[in-house]
């Protein structure tokens, strides 16, 4: 099933959980990623992820197959403030959330748990019945927004990785089944 189209105002005042920076910006608009949004993409990845960022050419790669379920807040302004990607395998109707942020000026105004909750929404729709991810065990952010949506820990061993992405670089794999958790 093709997700519905998406273009829909956020960071309305009576969405904001606390004090909106000034000078007030522009509502952002959560959409649909576009081509012309790579460039931008890229930047953003960068600013947030830093040495982990997706390289250029994968970044390309990622939005070429799994579009559908690439959303972004866009500013109005020519910056994105954040970005959710989803990917999805057809034959065992599973999905990885392959990237998640929000830009530090924009935290902790309930737009990671919009993209996320936008995202799984249009993943249900596309008949997903199992999502995955990965965090570091040290992001308690990103872990309280994953379990607040339902997600868990995968076991063994409280889906901990160890040297997941390579030395040192441990990762927790939590899992949330659609249809039992998530808005
Ligand atoms: C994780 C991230 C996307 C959250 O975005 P956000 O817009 O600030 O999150 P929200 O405002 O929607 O918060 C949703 C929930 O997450 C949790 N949360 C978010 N930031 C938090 C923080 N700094 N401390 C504690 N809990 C936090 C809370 O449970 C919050 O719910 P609440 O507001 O009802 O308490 C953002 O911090 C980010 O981009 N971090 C860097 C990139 C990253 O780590 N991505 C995830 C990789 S796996």
């Amino acid at each position: 099933m093709t997700a519905e189209p998406l273009e829909r105002s956020l960071d309305r005042p009576e969405q904001l959980a606390g004090p909106a920076p000034f000078p007030y910006p522009l509502p952002l608009v959560l959409r649909p990623a576009r081509e012309s949004d790579l460039p931008e993409l890229r930047r953003l990845d960068e600013e947030v992820f830093q040495e982990v960022a997706y390289p250029g050419f994968l970044l390309r790669q990622l939005y070429d197959i799994y579009a559908e379920h690439f959303l972004v807040l866009d500013d109005g302004e020519g910056r994105l403030r954040g970005y959710v990607l989803a990917a999805t395998t057809a034959l065992r109707r599973d999905s990885w959330i392959l990237g998640l942020c929000v830009t530090h000026d924009r935290r902790r105004h309930g737009l990671g748990r919009e993209l996320m909750v936008e995202v799984l929404a249009r993943l249900r729709d596309a008949g997903i019945e199992q999502v995955r991810l990965t965090v570091e065990p040290s992001n308690r952010a990103a872990i309280l927004l994953y379990r607040s949506l339902g997600f868990l820990p995968e076991e063994p061993d409280g889906g901990l990785r160890r040297d997941y992405f390579g030395p040192g670089m441990d990762r927790q794999v939590m899992r949330l089944e659609l249809g039992r958790g998530a808005g």
